[in-house]
């Protein structure tokens, strides 16, 4: 009561040159007071205040020790967890701990939902009407879009919390709400909340300010680590499938890389690549993936039916979230059984053209994120180029082998041509092509070898045809003159065959049939294995052939005779070693020799 005070002191409280307070004195004595009182009080305001100082330095420094204790505790927690999943509740744990409170709760921000949800909860913010916030929505909405911190209090409470939860908490409670950022944005917040008589001070602000903040770090380092591991299998994929597609030619294997990846890699439950079959104006099951009944056959669909009528019409890539939703009767039975939530399929286009459907099907309900559809759309690319290269290899093969079947009909007519045109016995040509390829199996010639042959024996004696025909056909013996042109007709065959490409590797026989082992063949007089193979073994057939048929000029040898010249002609005019082949061919299968 400052009317009865009648002597009065003020001394200041000065700590390390400041002044952090006074101590008044009152008296009610007029001059009480002596200058010598006043010595004393500052004396012992002096002790105060530095016993003062002390304790709030003691404090202060416990606080920041604790602070340091936090950080590198939760640093090196979060250090140890892989993902964003594994981090909150250790991070919710820690702002618990460091707050000495039950209720602190965690939101993100999903850039698909454009809001920020609840990742990690407990206390009193369990019992939210409203867990999740739009941007600017309530106070977890406006930090995360001010980037600001933000106390509340009970006084304030009332007006800033979302209508939703006004109801929802105890009594008497102040709470915080930190923005969780990291080098570049704003990612979520963080939310604490104590209880009186404890109130949020400017040390849980910056003890939860540091904690958002390694958390907003660690978020950002895990989530960068995630992508870049996504990354770097999107690239294996990829490059599997251009390695695929360029050395495979089976289609199923490369598309089959395709769904695993789908399955493994892109959370799909199912998946599926359907090819158009113009033919039959319908869609193929071509691979399918992750479906519970993989041997039940998928019918082919017809081109207008069921959802991937809907998406050819749309030409487009096609979601639906709830496919419960789909009308019944769009779907197949066995795709009902499967029980699927959600469903995206990519239509496959080549330069406009349709070649087919990658569909995905999911077990739970799916929501694809902008990533997710980007990179299916890469795969669906990489699937049409596969689609692609098999058909155009299909169809390459199919025109060859068309030309090829082709080609040798000509053959084949050219040699019966020939038979016509030189009298020789009918069916020559077939004969001597049937028993070379058999002599030449006998004798383990590549497989890929036998075509050539097949096609060198239809020809052998093509250069013929430029023989004259009074040489030809003459019915008795021809002159020395006679024979030099008639032996012409190797030498015609070579250049008759060596411009075709298609056929030179058949010109063996026709350019060499007439060489002998000893080198007095004609006509390079090739000796030995300089002679072709395929010549070797020809040369044995046709002279057997030969002698067996009766000629304008002489009968027919017998089937003794025959073998007994060619016997004789080992090591002269033929290859012993073929010539032993040959006689064994004829004793262990003499059904060809039966017509004798
Ligand atoms: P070709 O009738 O297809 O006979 C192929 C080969 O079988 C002959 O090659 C020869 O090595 C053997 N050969 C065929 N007939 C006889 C034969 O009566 N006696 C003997 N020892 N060997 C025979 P070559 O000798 O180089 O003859 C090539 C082609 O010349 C023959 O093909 C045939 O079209 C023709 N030719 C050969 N000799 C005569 C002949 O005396 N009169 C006629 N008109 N044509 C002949
Ligand atoms: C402290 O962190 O030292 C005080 C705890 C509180 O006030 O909640
Ligand atoms: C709100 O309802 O605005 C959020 C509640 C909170 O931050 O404590
Ligand atoms: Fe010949
Ligand atoms: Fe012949």
């Amino acid at each position: 009561n400052i009317e009865n005070a009648r002597g009065w002191m003020g001394v200041p409280l000065i700590a390390r040159a400041r002044v952090i307070g006074y101590i008044t004195l009152d008296s009610h004595t007029n001059g009480s007071f002596t200058q010598n009182e006043a010595n004393i009080a500052q004396t012992f305001a002096h002790q105060a205040a530095t016993s003062l100082e002390n304790c709030r330095l003691f404090t202060e420094t416990k606080q920041r020790l604790e602070e340091l204790e936090v950080v590198s505790r939760v640093s090196f927690a979060l250090r140890a967890a892989h993902d964003t999943v594994e981090m909150l509740p250790i991070l919710l744990e820690e702002v618990k701990t460091s707050l000495r409170t039950e209720s602190a709760d965690i939101w993100l921000y999903e850039f698909e939902a454009n809001e920020l949800k609840t990742k990690a909860v407990s206390g009193q913010f369990e019992r939210l009407n409203k867990m999740n916030f739009k941007p600017g929505e309530g106070v977890v909405g406006t930090v995360y879009a001010t980037g600001t911190a933000h106390i509340i209090t009970p006084q304030t409470q009332g007006s800033e919390i979302h209508e939703a939860n006004r109801n929802v908490f105890d009594e008497n409670w102040s709470g915080i709400v930190v923005p969780i950022r990291t080098a570049s944005e704003i990612i979520g917040a963080l939310g604490a909340a104590v209880y009186f008589p404890k109130k949020i001070e400017s040390h849980h602000l910056r003890l939860l300010t540091t904690l958002a903040e390694i958390a907003g770090n660690a978020i950002y380092r895990s989530n960068l680590y995630r992508q870049s591991e996504e990354q770097i299998q999107r690239l294996t994929t990829l490059r599997e499938l251009d390695t695929a597609i360029a050395s495979s030619l089976d289609l199923r294997l490369t598309l089959s890389i395709l769904t695993e990846h789908l399955l493994s890699k892109m959370g799909v439950s199912a998946s599926a690549v359907l090819i158009y079959n113009p033919t039959e104006q319908s869609l193929d099951y071509s691979v399918f993936s992750g479906f519970k009944n993989q041997k039940e056959i998928r019918q082919p669909i017809k081109i207008g039916d069921g959802l991937a009528g809907k998406i050819l019409i749309n030409r487009r890539a096609f979601f639906l979230k709830d496919l419960g939703l789909e009308n019944e009767s769009r779907l197949p039975n066995w795709l009902k059984r499967e029980g699927f939530k959600s469903y995206y399929a990519v239509p496959l286009f080549s330069k406009g053209v349709i070649k087919g459907i990658l569909e995905t099907y999911f077990r739970e309900t799916f929501s694809p994120s902008a990533d997710w559809i980007e990179f299916i759309h890469m795969l669906a690319e990489q699937a049409v180029i596969a689609i692609d290269n098999a058909q155009l290899f299909e169809s390459l093969q199919q025109s060859n082998q068309e030309l090829s079947l082709a080609y040798d009909r000509t053959l084949e007519g050219w040699g019966k041509a020939l038979e016509l045109r030189d009298k020789e016995t009918q069916g020559h040509t077939e004969r001597v092509t049937a028993l070379t390829l058999e002599l030449a199996l006998q004798m383990d010639v590549p497989e890929a070898s036998l075509l050539h042959i097949r096609r060198g024996c239809l020809l052998h004696d093509i250069g013929k045809m430029g023989v004259p025909d009074h040489i030809l056909r003459k019915d008795g013996k021809l002159t020395e003159e006679e024979l030099v042109e008639m032996r012409k007709h190797a030498q015609y065959a070579y250049d008759m065959i060596h411009p075709i490409e298609y056929l030179r590797p058949a010109l063996d026989i026709a350019y060499c049939h007439h060489e002998w082992w000893d080198g007095n063949g004609y006509p390079q007089g090739l000796k030995g294995e300089e002679i072709p193979l395929s010549a070797r073994i020809f040369a044995i057939i046709d002279v057997w052939d030969a002698l067996s048929s009766d000629r304008p000029y002489r009968k027919a040898w017998d089937y003794e005779k025959i073998l007994e010249y060619i016997r004789g002609l080992s090591g002269k005019q033929f290859d012993p070693e073929v010539v032993d082949a040959f006689f064994n061919m004829i004793e262990n299968e003499s059904r060809f020799f039966d017509w004798k």
